[in-house]
């Protein structure tokens, strides 16, 4: 059915105006000062966004559903996820594929994309993990990357012996991203020190969740940044730091783009509104907040919200991953190393950063478009189709009420977790109507979609 939305603000990541637009089939096809409805076909839905704001839909470059990982499995699928990304705003997931290191990569894309396909509601495509680099595997990554449409790699160097990668294989995938133009999204934590801090506080008795930050302190990350950067300026690849949480990344980023390595960072919403205090509570309540890289000192987020206000940082992802507290997380209780890594916020995050970040004058709304959509859009392959409000763009719209007061709860959450890192949080703003290829998809924080609707959007190629 089309969709006539009168009255709203637009807000894009460069523009600010008001008009209306039409929307027919999956796509955006008028976007004018004023169209009269009588024009329309009869059957024409109209919304009034008269007081609303109009994002383009959120795009979350960084989740995990289906995740086999610590020994356990995250406990989202993509129908309680993709609700949960919706009833947020966020209508673009892109998930990264985590195959065990003896799995082969084509038969791995072939199961996270037959989880994804029959249940997605939102759109969505993947990064493809890199945890073996022999014949075999090179030649399907080829394949998956310019074949099936996934021209992005992902990378651990932490998780040593289950994801990390030999410095060897590092810099032949790295050499063969280059010439393919695929980008490489990297999780950057030295694995052998984690390792080291993790045997040497376990054997002087530090066992509670408090201890996972000491055990890969800053150091960690900005030498991993650091590794990757040095091997991408070797090879010429294209490089994307996940999840950045604390200044001396964030430096040794910006330093190796000074040297002319082209390198993106990716902050994500735990590391920007959390920190480690929460991960020290106790009761085992702090393993609720162990993520890797671990909630930092509080003096990092002003660095990293000073760093997506002038845009050094390029986007804001969630690094989604959702272990119970029952049952999963507290398979760690006597030892840290075995908590399931992972703070959920799929829902939460267009609300947090606009609570946090947009009404606290910290970031503009251009910026907040921008880090939570376009730039996502832009870096992996996906713009102007995603990432913007125009003619001819996917009809993925966010109607936001600015005004709107509530509080976060795991009760009004659609996650399938059975907590809520942010329980009790104040909110002010969230989506109000939330359009996915030109149909409602969400609308006041409930979903009211198609579960199945959902399609891979292909991506192509682009940096070379
Ligand atoms: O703690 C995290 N980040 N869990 C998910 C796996 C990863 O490292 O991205
Ligand atoms: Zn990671
Ligand atoms: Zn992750």
């Amino acid at each position: 059915m089309p969709i006539l939305i009168t009255g709203g603000r637009i807000i894009t990541a460069t523009d600010d105006y008001t008009a209306d637009i039409y929307c027919e089939g999956e796509s955006i096809t008028r976007i004018e000062p004023c169209i009269d409805p009588a024009t329309l076909p009869a059957e024409t839905e109209c919304i009034d966004a008269g007081g609303r704001l109009i994002f383009p839909g959120f795009i979350d470059p960084h989740v995990h559903i289906h995740l086999p990982f610590m020994g356990t499995n995250a406990c989202d699928d993509y129908e309680t996820a993709s609700m949960a990304a919706l009833a947020g705003g966020t209508t673009t997931l892109i998930e990264m594929i985590c195959p065990g290191p003896t799995d082969e990569p084509m038969a791995a894309f072939e199961e996270w994309n037959n989880k994804a396909a029959p249940l997605a509601a939102v759109d969505y495509s993947f990064h493809m993990s890199v945890v073996r680099f022999d014949p075999l595997a090179r030649e399907q990554l080829r394949q998956i990357a310019t074949e099936r449409g996934i021209p992005s790699f992902k990378v651990f160097l932490a998780y040593k012996g289950a994801l990390d990668l030999s410095d060897e294989d590092l810099f032949a995938m790295l050499t063969m991203a280059k010439e393919l133009g695929i980008i490489v999204t990297a999780h950057c934590e030295n694995a052998e020190m984690i390792d080291a801090m993790q045997q040497r506080l376990l054997a002087e008795g530090k066992t509670g969740p408090e201890w996972h930050e000491p055990s890969r302190p800053t150091a960690v990350e900005a030498d991993g940044l650091h590794h990757l950067a040095a091997m991408a300026e070797l090879t010429g690849a294209h490089i994307y730091a996940v999840h950045t949480s604390c200044e001396p990344a964030v430096r040794a980023a910006l330093d190796a783009r000074l040297r002319g390595v082209n390198i993106w960072i990716e902050a994500v919403l735990p590391h920007l509104v959390l920190d480690k205090t929460y991960a020290e509570q106790a009761e085992f309540e702090g393993a609720k907040f162990v993520m890797s890289p671990p909630l930092r000192d509080k003096r990092h987020q002003a660095v990293l919200w000073g760093a997506l206000a002038g845009r050094t940082i390029s986007t804001i992802g969630t690094d989604h991953a959702p272990f119970n507290f029952h049952g999963q997380k507290d398979m760690g209780t006597d030892t840290f190393t075995k908590i399931p890594n992972g703070i959920p916020s799929i829902q939460e995050r267009p609300a947090l950063i606009y609570t946090h970040g947009v009404r606290t004058g910290r970031i503009d709304l251009h910026t907040f478009v921008d880090a939570c959509s376009t730039q996502a859009a832009r870096i992996f392959g996906m713009y102007p189709r995603k990432g913007d409000i125009r003619v001819g763009s996917d009809a993925d719209l966010v109607i936001w009420d600015p005004d709107y007061k509530g509080t976060l709860s795991v009760k009004t959450s659609h996650s399938a977790i059975d907590y809520n890192g942010f329980e009790g949080w104040p909110i002010q703003g969230r989506a109000s109507s939330v359009l996915v290829s030109g149909e409602v998809q969400a609308r006041d924080g409930e979903f009211v979609g198609t579960i199945g609707r959902g399609r891979l959007i292909r991506r192509e190629p682009t940096h070379f």
